[in-house]
């Protein structure tokens, strides 16, 4: 189980609250966040960077609500956002606006005024239509954003192509390879109404090897000497992204982020000290591994069909509208029954959602107890990420509520949709 959830008494219990409790309290499907756990990851991920002087902003992308900006303020952290809507829910929470950076690749002019007007401490700039965007927005107001240019390392990460970022034939930064990259920096060097401090790459998520994070960290670190060499201009500020990958299922073997944090500062400064300048400050931004593990979905068991000969389809009453990420990615799952304890023998069982659609899978291939029944519940570990933030109101189903649990106690932080929220949008 790779969680934190513990068994009392055969139950399944998530920060010390039992799943039957929760159920009843919240209903399901119920996104169920152990507080407790998100903020040990965020600290671990503060103590292993933060001891180095570099700065972590947990990427809201994943998980963002106005509970989980608080955590992530209150453990030390900055916080990454990348729309107008994380934008708002981070000042909503009263994140100070200087350690917000703001990513997107197409920011919408509204969105750039409202960055540039609530000072938010860094603007990554993803192309030149932005930089003549952003130039005119900041000379318009009398201010100068700092920001970092987005640096495509062409690094082929080892992950799913959909989350892969920082090869050439994909929407996101500026080459290195075809001088993209070089030029904007050389724009913004000449703007009088940006101040460029520094550079991003982000290569991609859900990663598992050290290797990409490396060839990229020393590919920037080499831009930054060179454009310090060729251009003078020293650059103060690195920021590597975020993308550690965690374990969904068994053998799934996560890298921490000290065993990245050390690496990767030693590569800049060894090679900003061949290069001859300071080393710079480094900033990461880690959505997954902070909120991924600290959340689970519990969910009710609604009919048990078994196509005989092939294997049983236990069918829950959410689905892709909550987790999007196995009919996207192929991601993989482990589920386990929560109410009780079960010894009848293992079924081969496909979890499967009430969308209509037959892709809508929500664990593959896994086996359950031969007992199984309506009105079971089954939690479904390691959906604090990318799973709440890319929910969907597919076949008008509400989107479920989260719950978060600590110390033996639960509250609602994000209130379950109801039917008449959808209504409410519809103007008939
Ligand atoms: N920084 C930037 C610029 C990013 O684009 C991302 C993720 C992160 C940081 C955080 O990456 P993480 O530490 O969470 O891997 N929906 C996909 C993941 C998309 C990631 C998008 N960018 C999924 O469910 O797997």
């Amino acid at each position: 189980w790779p969680g934190s959830a513990q068994r009392v008494d055969g139950e399944l219990a998530l920060g010390g609250v039992g799943a039957a409790a929760l159920a009843a309290e919240y209903g399901t499907p119920l996104f169920v966040l152990d507080e407790a756990e998100f903020r040990r990851r965020a600290r671990d991920y503060k103590e292993a960077f933060g001891g180095i002087g570099a700065d972590v902003y947990y990427a809201g992308k994943a998980l963002l609500t106005k509970a989980v900006a608080k955590w992530v303020h209150e453990e030390g952290l900055k916080l990454d956002v990348c729309s107008g809507g994380e934008l708002s829910v981070a000042l909503a929470a009263g994140f100070p606006a200087a350690d917000l950076g703001m990513h997107g690749n197409n920011k919408s002019e509204a969105e750039l005024v409202r960055a540039l007007e609530a000072g938010v401490g860094r603007i990554v700039v993803d192309s030149f239509d932005e930089i003549d965007r952003l130039e005119r927005l900041a000379a318009e107001r009398g201010l100068k954003p700092s920001v970092l240019v987005r640096v495509t390392t062409g690094v082929e990460a080892h992950t799913h192509e959909f989350v892969a970022t920082a090869h050439d034939d994909q929407k996101f930064g500026l080459a290195l390879s075809t001088g993209a990259a070089e030029r904007a920096v050389r724009r913004l060097i000449d703007s009088p109404h940006i101040d460029l401090v520094g550079l991003h790459s982000h290569i991609g998520s859900q990663i598992f090897d050290t290797a990409g994070f490396e060839v990229a960290a020393r590919r920037v670190a080499e831009f930054l000497a060179r454009i310090h060499t060729e251009l003078g201009v020293t650059l103060s500020e690195l920021d590597l992204g975020g993308g550690l990958g965690i374990a969904y299922v068994p053998g799934d073997a996560p890298l921490t982020p000290k065993a990245i944090a050390e690496n990767l500062v030693s590569i800049v400064s060894r090679e900003c000290r061949a290069g001859g300048l300071p080393v710079p400050r480094i900033a990461v931004e880690p959505g997954r591994a902070i909120a991924g593990p600290a959340g689970v979905t519990l969910y009710r068991v609604g009919t048990v069909k078994d196509v005989e000969g092939i294997r049983t389809y236990v069918s829950v009453d959410g689905g892709m509208s909550d987790n999007i990420r196995t009919a996207l990615y192929g991601a993989e799952y482990t589920c386990v029954l929560a109410s009780r304890v079960s010894g009848a023998e293992p079924m081969l069982s496909r979890l499967v959602g009430k969308h209509c659609e037959s892709g809508d899978i929500i664990v593959n291939d896994l086996y359950l107890p031969g007992d199984l029944r309506p009105g079971d519940l089954v939690a479904v570990a390691a959906t604090g990420a990318y799973c709440y933030s890319m929910a969907s109101n597919y076949n008008h189903l509400p989107r479920p509520a989260i719950a978060a649990v600590r110390d033996g106690a639960s509250r609602t932080i994000v209130r379950r949709e109801t039917e008449e929220d959808l209504l409410r949008l519809d103007e008939g």
